[in-house]
């Protein structure tokens, strides 16, 4: 026995050494993975594939275990998720290194908008449409992590999501397939930097896989059935964009696909992701999603659980334990080849070798970097600049008598009312999925207050009262309100839901801002004095009363660490608004789904004059309340001169095009010029518009420029029934927009075989 065992140490030292002392030149990361997937014994190969929860701040239902240290230092985990700070990733890597083989864990985290600097939510930074500020904020998000022990993040989040009820909405990038994918890439090289090995570099994670923000009724966790092309045409391109934008691992999803949890879904996993798309990376299972395909009644049991799950390509299982407890046996049992387990296990470890950490296991738990890294106020600084890019301008009137829209304020106004429960909050300004870092001050945030203030000098009198909760009928408030706007030049009400009441497991099926807060703004409008309203949230809500009374509205989301010094730069005019809307916003949940890229039907309801036997409610407008690329600025822009290179387009040419941007207000300002396309026939029937390109314009006033696109045959095609990507010739609409409905130009073009 004692010979055995000796024999046994023997070969794993030298096998060890042979590996790690190979140079780069003559062993490929992979010959690496497998050198030493060839030492490892099974129990060691089912560890590297087993993920755990740190001991806190769990995102999911938590298992306690407190033989973690045991098990890390047996060899029985790959990975920590929720582990923070390079102390406490040291503390758990020495364990790692206590281990027979010395395989360093991958600590991974949710930094989905920032880690210590908190970024707009995602959905707030689409509305920028600004790959480059979406990737930098990726990127400074990766070197904040990146220095405080994190290899990995959880994101982005590239769900498609039509359903403002989904609280995960908040996460997303809204409703549509082109700037999804555009953004998810952007996300993908932020987080990735110049490459996975680079110490400011984090693995992404792109998620989740897929067709989550389809879930019926916009219940969290809740079933998804569509056809394949649906899926293909709207839900897997971003997905797409991601894989070939380099991501290092996906993450599969909750729901079930046609009756098929993600988790156990080959067709997604092995057929598309693995097969298709080619992707070398590893797929992690969502919190217990390999478990709960128990509760999906998809699979008896662990065992089946666990033999469905790696079957169908999920290679890590996030705190289930289904791998750990069952596949020993399955293998035995022959129900899991080796081959298998071996496959999954090379994709970890190959990740592993990629980010350095077989090199030097503590590479990122460089207390010095962490200190300095979490505090490099230049973060801040662009935190700020891309903040006041994600807010957008809903409406800017005119009070009665006066010629100038209320918007921008003037800094030297005498008197502002700051009125409403989130002028002052701090934390809610972070929205969901902020990470909490041990230590790290959570009040790092302006707030709106303190934003406003540092923004005007001492002869603005600012005056303050909360008027109401978030939530709840108490109006108590309302008359300290009234009053401290009667004595004000004009009000500012800051209202919205509370930062938790979107994100994960924040399905709500009333999505109107919540308790008295429109009641307080009816008040405070009786006054007579203009009123500006911000609306923070994770989610379009539904304020048909606010939109309709109120004279200026600005949809401030939740803007992270540098909320209050960006809503102040947009309010008094130092950042002239430019975002625009990537999801449409419902007038109220009965017109959900709602978007813009819709087919149009046997029936066409075109508009709300005639709602005879068409396709409308009987009861409400066909339109949303704001529609899909829809922001205004505090400029003005003119569009004009549209000209095509020809009216016929072949499918091996291309098809230029042009038009003249021209800025005809008074302030610098940026456009995001959007690009329609209509297919009118196909033998599938095709939207009645959809985003085919688009970009972001700075102007000076009376500035013009010329602005240009490029079609190609790609950009005009679509699934077909067979699931074929094909360009179909025929006749196509061209429509350039300030918003998928504010068509300024059109044309039209043909094309040929
Ligand atoms: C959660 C989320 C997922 C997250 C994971 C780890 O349940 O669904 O997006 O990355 O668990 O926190």
């Amino acid at each position: 026995m004692r010979i055995k065992y000796l024999s046994h140490f023997v070969i794993t030292v030298f096998g060890i050494f042979a590996v790690l002392f190979s140079t780069a030149q003559n062993r490929s990361i992979s010959q690496k993975a497998d050198s030493v997937c060839k030492l490892m014994t099974l129990e060691e190969k089912i560890g590297q594939m087993n993920q755990y929860n740190d001991d806190w701040n769990a995102t999911g239902p938590l298992t306690l275990d407190n033989d973690k240290a045991g098990q890390i230092q047996l060899g029985q985990v790959g990975s920590m998720l929720n582990c923070v700070g390079t102390a406490r990733t040291r503390k758990w890597q020495e364990i790692a290194m206590r281990s027979r083989l010395k395989i360093p864990l991958l600590f991974g985290q949710d930094v989905v908008h920032g880690f210590k600097t908190t970024f707009p939510i995602p959905l707030a930074e689409a509305c920028s449409w600004d790959m480059d500020a979406i990737r930098l904020s990726a990127r400074i998000a990766a070197t904040e992590a990146s220095a405080a022990g994190i290899h990995w993040t959880f994101a982005p989040m590239v769900d498609i999501a039509r359903d403002p009820r989904w609280g995960r909405v908040m996460e997303g990038a809204g409703e549509d397939p082109f700037l999804g994918s555009a953004i998810a890439a952007a996300r993908v090289k932020g987080f990735q930097g110049e490459g996975l090995g680079k110490l400011n570099a984090v693995m992404a994670c792109v998620k989740h896989f897929a067709a989550y923000g389809a879930a019926i009724g916009g219940r969290d966790y809740n079933s998804v059935d569509m056809s394949n092309r649906l899926l293909w045409e709207v839900y897997l391109p971003p997905f797409k964009a991601a894989a070939a934008a380099g991501a290092a691992t996906f993450m599969n999803s909750f729901n079930d696909l046609n009756g098929v949890p993600a988790t156990g879904n080959r067709y997604l996993q092995r057929d598309i992701l693995k097969g298709k798309w080619g992707f070398k990376g590893f797929v992690v299972s969502d919190w217990g999603s390999i478990g709960e395909m128990i509760n999906h009644g998809n699979v008896k049991n662990e065992y089946e659980a666990a033999l469905s799950a790696i079957t169908a390509g999920c290679d890590m299982d996030m705190e289930s334990r289904n791998y750990k407890h069952t596949l020993v046996q399955l293998v035995k049992d022959k129900k899991v080849p080796m081959a298998l387990i071996d496959e999954a296990v090379k994709r970890i470890l190959q990740k592993k070798f990629e980010m350095g950490l077989f090199d030097d296991p503590y590479r990122f738990c460089d207390a010095a970097r962490e200190t300095k890294e979490l505090n490099d106020p230049a973060h801040a600084t662009i935190a700020r600049q891309i903040a006041a890019k994600s807010i957008v301008l809903l409406k800017n009137e005119n009070m009665p008598g006066q010629t100038n829209p209320i918007l921008p304020l003037s800094k030297q106004t005498h008197s502002i009312a700051f009125i409403g429960p989130l002028v002052k909050a701090l934390k809610q300004n972070k929205g969901f999925w902020d990470v909490e870092v041990p230590g790290v001050d959570s009040n790092f945030i302006v707030s709106q207050w303190e934003g406003v203030k540092n923004k005007l000098g001492a002869d603005t009198k600012l005056l303050y009262a909360k008027g109401c909760d978030i939530e709840g009928d108490n109006k108590d408030g309302f008359a300290e309100a009234v009053a401290v706007a009667q004595q004000a030049d004009v009000v500012i009400l800051s209202i919205g839901e509370r930062r938790d009441m979107s994100g994960e497991a924040k399905s709500r099926s009333n999505i109107n801002i919540p308790g008295v807060q429109e009641d307080l703004l009816k008040v405070l409008l009786a006054t007579g004095k203009p009123v500006v309203v911000l609306i923070n949230a994770g989610r379009p809500l539904v304020f048909n009363y606010t939109a309709d009374h109120a004279p200026a509205i600005m949809y401030t989301w939740w803007l992270g660490s540098e909320a209050g010094n960006a809503i102040a730069d947009v309010l008094f005019g130092d950042v002239n608004p430019s975002a625009k809307l990537p999801i449409s916003f419902p007038r109220n949940e009965g017109q959900i789904p709602i978007y813009y890229s819709h087919f149009n039907t046997g029936r066409p309801a075109t508009s709300d004059t005639n709602r005879n036997y068409n396709s409308s409610y009987n009861d409400l407008s066909i339109f949303p309340k704001y529609e899909f690329g829809f922001g205004l600025s505090y400029t003005k822009f003119e569009y004009s001169h549209l000209q095509l290179s020809s009216k016929k387009m072949k499918a091996s040419d291309q098809l230029e095009l042009s038009f003249e941007l021209t800025n005809t207000g008074k302030m610098v300002g940026d456009e995001v010029v959007q690009l329609y396309l209509r297919d009118r026939v196909g033998s599938i029937c095709r939207p009645v518009s959809e985003l085919k390109g688009f970009d972001k314009i700075k102007l000076n006033p009376g500035e013009t420029r010329t602005i240009r696109f490029t079609l190609t045959k790609e950009l005009l095609s679509f699934y077909n029934d067979q699931l074929n990507w094909v360009a179909e010739p025929g006749e196509f609409e061209l429509m350039i927009g300030a918003s998928s409905r504010d068509i300024r130009l059109k044309d039209q073009f043909e094309l040929i075989k």
